[in-house]
């Protein structure tokens, strides 16, 4: 049985973040074992590493996988992130981002697992009571896929106290950017997220961008969000992992740049990195998107030391534009 003290079962590893992480986790000297069931994530994702194509419900597969190897901790990337389904689709997300991920715990602690990073979301804060949020702002959130986070929030506190479960919640603001060399890129389908559309209307891979709403109380009447770069939501969990292996018990905190910037900057930002025209039409406000939505990410930096390495948008916009030239 190999007994390698540095693996670390990456749930979701081969979905966006998940797969950078893996790639990030390898470059650390971790040995990544992936668990994914496909449903979103994609096989050459996860490049090279070991990928066991399963569902964190199944309670067997990982009664298995905790025996098979001796992990040090697992980190969980394997939610549903659509806002809109979630609204449609509620038993989808509490039954996946909820049920699941209390199997995923349940199983863990029972192994012998102790230390679990999780993946959560600015979503679970809801409608911004203040300008820039810290983590001691009112969890409120307002559709299924936030609330399902929030759940699965308490639910690590539980176990915390049942099994003395040891975490770290990492509470993500708008996901971007892409591995820097191109390796690795996001890829939804359909594709919801603002700096992947505007990128393949460079591409011309569509017609237009659509910006959900101009009349918001902003500068340029456009919804401004805290874009953090994939390479810097990694090297946050990586050091929050050594955090809970040097003994750390709980953490939770957000994880952002501080800075926020409209939808038009963003178009603006793209036209400029890639040289190519963006055509933008304004249509109607997307129901539950709130004005602005930014970060107090200093708990990180206090807690963890953590120093985002590409906090401009720029380098965001163009990794993944690198990444997005590479044969699919
Ligand atoms: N937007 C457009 N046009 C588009 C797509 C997006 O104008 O075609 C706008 C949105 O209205 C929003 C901004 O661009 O103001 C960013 O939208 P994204 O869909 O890229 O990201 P969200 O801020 O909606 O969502 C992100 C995560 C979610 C998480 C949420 C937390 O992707 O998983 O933050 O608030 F729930």
């Amino acid at each position: 049985m190999p007994t390698n003290a540095k693996a670390v079962l990456v749930v979701g590893g081969a979905g966006f973040i998940g797969s950078h992480m893996v790639l990030n986790l390898r470059r650390a000297g971790y040995q990544p074992v992936v668990l994914d069931n496909l449903s979103k994530g994609h096989r050459d994702a996860v490049l090279d590493a070991e990928l066991i194509v399963g569902d964190m419900a199944d309670t067997a597969l990982l009664k298995e996988l905790f025996a098979r190897y001796s992990f040090a901790a697992v980190m969980h990337f394997a939610s549903f992130i659509e806002v809109g389904e979630s609204v449609k689709f509620p038993a989808k997300y509490y039954q996946n981002n909820v049920a699941a991920t209390v199997n995923l715990i349940e199983t863990m602690v029972k192994s012998g697992i102790k230390h679990f990073i999780f993946s959560s979301t600015a979503a679970v804060y809801g409608e911004p009571q203040y300008k820039t949020i810290t983590e001691a702002h009112p969890l409120a959130p307002i559709n299924p896929y936030g609330r399902s986070k929030r759940m699965a929030e308490e639910i690590i506190r539980d176990f915390a106290v049942s099994d003395g479960l040891n975490y770290a919640i990492l509470r993500y603001f708008n996901a971007a950017g892409a591995d820097p060399e191109g390796r690795l890129r996001e890829r939804h389908e359909p594709e919801s997220h603002l700096i992947p559309i505007v990128l393949q209307a460079a591409a011309g891979q569509r017609p237009n961008v659509t910006i959900y709403g101009d009349h918001y109380p902003t500068a340029d009447g456009t919804c401004i969000r805290d874009y953090v770069h994939v390479v810097d939501l990694c090297s946050a969990h990586l050091l929050a992992l050594n955090a809970l292996l040097k003994g750390k018990k709980q953490l939770v905190c957000n994880l952002g740049t501080g800075h926020g910037y409209s939808v038009i900057q963003v178009v603006n930002a793209a036209k400029r990195v890639t040289g190519r025209p963006i055509e933008t039409v304004v249509g109607q406000p997307r129901p539950g998107d709130p004005a602005i939505l930014v970060a107090d990410a200093s708990l990180a930096k206090q807690e963890l030391h953590w120093l985002p390495r590409y906090p401009d948008l720029d380098p965001m916009i163009e990794h993944a534009w690198k990444a997005m030239q590479k044969p699919a």
